[in-house]
């Protein structure tokens, strides 16, 4: 199937490792320009390093999506290099740490949400603006399972991500008019550093686990809530944001879709 993004102009945030990386890698396949913006600059210039010998183009951006500035200077940086901007995924995301609500602490709850609610509302207040005066425009945010059912240790990152399909689709509605879409994706369970460092937490607060290692404690997890029992490799997240990126999906608007074996139904 021709996606036929073909020379489109694709930002990806935190495109410099794990689910973002692997967007960043097919919609370079699939022949866009990417511009991969990540607080570590080093996993930033080896994406691109990685596009380019593919035979791919794009640009490494230095950028802590959680700042205004930095998401503001993203934009000007691609519209310099490419004079547009097509396709934003806002990929930054993760958890600061797990504890119960009531032994929380404030400053884990602010730096969770900044991280995965504000650097989206950042981004795409940044990059729409470029969008809407060419009307046309696709943008794709990473929410999480997590974000349609509640989790428990996981108050601020459950709360961030139900705030990002929210905000999906008061973005959808108010784009629309532009042609442009907004919708979310919501991975299940994708074994990278960040689903990792959910790991180590686990093992180093629950007996039960301390004799497990990382991959033993994610395989463990995956096999109790997926119904298709395997985990998802990072691969299927970039199929359905590439398909979400493309002219093919141009009747889809306002919705978060979970790519999770059926881990959450709805
Ligand atoms: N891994 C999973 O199982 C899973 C499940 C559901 C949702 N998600 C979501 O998918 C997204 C990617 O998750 P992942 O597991 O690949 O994460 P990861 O931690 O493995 O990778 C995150 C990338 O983002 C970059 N980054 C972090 N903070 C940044 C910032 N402030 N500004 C710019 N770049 C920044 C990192 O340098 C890294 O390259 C997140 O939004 C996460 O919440 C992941």
């Amino acid at each position: 199937m021709d996606l036929k993004i073909k020379d489109k102009v694709a930002i990806v945030t935190g495109g410099g490792g794990g689910i973002g990386k692997a967007i960043a890698m097919r919609l370079a396949d699939e022949g866009a320009t990417v511009v991969v913006a990540d607080l570590n600059a080093e996993a930033a210039r080896n994406a691109i390093d990685e596009i380019k010998a593919n035979g791919g183009d794009g640009l490494a951006v230095s950028c802590d999506a959680t700042k205004p500035e930095d998401a503001d200077a993203m934009v000007q940086k691609t519209i310099s290099a490419y004079g547009v901007i097509d396709i934003l995924v806002n990929n930054v995301g993760g958890g600061t740490g797990i504890a119960v609500i009531v032994q929380s602490q404030v400053d884990q709850w602010d730096k969770t949400v900044e991280m995965n609610l504000r650097s989206v509302y950042l981004s795409c207040r940044a990059v729409a603006k470029a969008m809407i005066s060419r009307k046309q425009g696709r943008i794709i945010n990473i929410s999480s399972i997590a974000g349609k059912s509640g989790e428990p240790l996981l108050g601020p990152y459950c709360a961030s991500k139900f705030g990002v399909i929210g905000f999906t689709q008061v973005l959808a509605r108010e784009l629309a008019r532009y042609n442009i879409t907004v919708n979310a994706v919501c991975p299940g369970y994708v074994y990278t550093p960040g689903w990792e460092k959910l790991a180590q937490a686990l093992k180093d607060t629950q007996p039960a686990l301390a004799d497990k290692s990382l991959q033993e404690i994610f395989e463990a997890r995956v096999k109790a809530v997926t119904p298709l029992r395997r985990p998802q490799p990072p691969e299927d997240i970039a199929d359905m944001v590439a398909y979400l990126a493309s002219e093919r999906a141009r009747n889809i608007t306002g919705q978060a879709i979970n790519v999770d074996g059926g881990a959450v139904m709805g």
